[in-house]
């Protein structure tokens, strides 16, 4: 089954919680949740203080994408929210061993990402070792940004080589993800879509997540 992962980056904070609801009702399975340092990556969006807002209102899973540099100082912060995943960036740390076990050990599903110009090679070695790979399709950072469609490609070779070696690991894609982009992904093999522009700028959330997954 194909989920859908509204990012709350594209949300209206002014109220945050209805919007929570909203794209519940509408059926979203997962809440994804950017994390930016302006460090990692060229812009600052929200951290604990925020999530603990978005953690009392949502019903449904957080998925909490870290776009931060050395994560492993902040995992215990995110891990309090008891997201069903946490996602690194393969280029922030040094330390992805110690990384994967603290993630595990608090009973989230880890997961990796990496950025367009990282190749799915560099994190064939981790793919029996997380249960999320998050191919980016923009450079992170900000929403609203056109899909590189090298990441149908990559996709593929991951999830060749997820079948091959019979491992579990999901594979989801980030940005620029719409009606035109969803089945291309996900006839390369992604399982979570993450979408924000595509669907918090319309009016029905319901009718923007029925054309992306439909
Ligand atoms: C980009 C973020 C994305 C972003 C997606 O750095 O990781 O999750 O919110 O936004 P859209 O769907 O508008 O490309
Ligand atoms: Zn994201």
């Amino acid at each position: 089954m194909i989920q859908i992962a509204p990012s709350l980056l594209a949300a209206d904070f002014g109220c945050l919680a209805e919007e929570i609801n909203k794209i519940e009702l509408a059926g979203a399975h997962l809440h994804h949740v950017d994390v930016m340092d302006g460090m990692f990556v060229p812009n600052i969006s929200f951290g604990p203080v925020v999530i603990e807002a978005i953690a009392q209102a949502a019903k449904k899973p957080l998925d909490i994408h870290l776009m931060i540099e050395k994560p492993e100082r902040y995992l215990a912060d995110y891990l309090k929210f008891k997201p069903k995943y946490l996602t690194v960036h393969f280029e922030a740390t040094t330390e992805l061993a110690n990384v994967v076990a603290t993630i595990r050990e608090a009973g989230s599903g880890v997961g990796l990402s990496i950025k367009p110009d990282t190749p799915v090679a560099a994190i064939i070695p981790w793919l029996d070792k997380i249960d999320l790979l998050l191919v980016m399709s923009v450079e992170p950072g900000f929403g609203g940004q056109k899909f590189q469609p090298q990441a149908i490609e990559k996709i593929s070779e991951a999830k060749a080589y997820i079948e091959e070696h019979d491992l579990q690991v999901k594979i989801e894609v980030d940005g620029g993800i719409d009606a035109i982009t969803s089945p291309q992904v996900i006839a390369a093999g992604a399982e979570i879509l993450v979408a924000g522009s595509a669907i918090y700028s319309q009016s029905s959330y319901a009718i923007a997540i029925e054309k992306i997954i439909g």
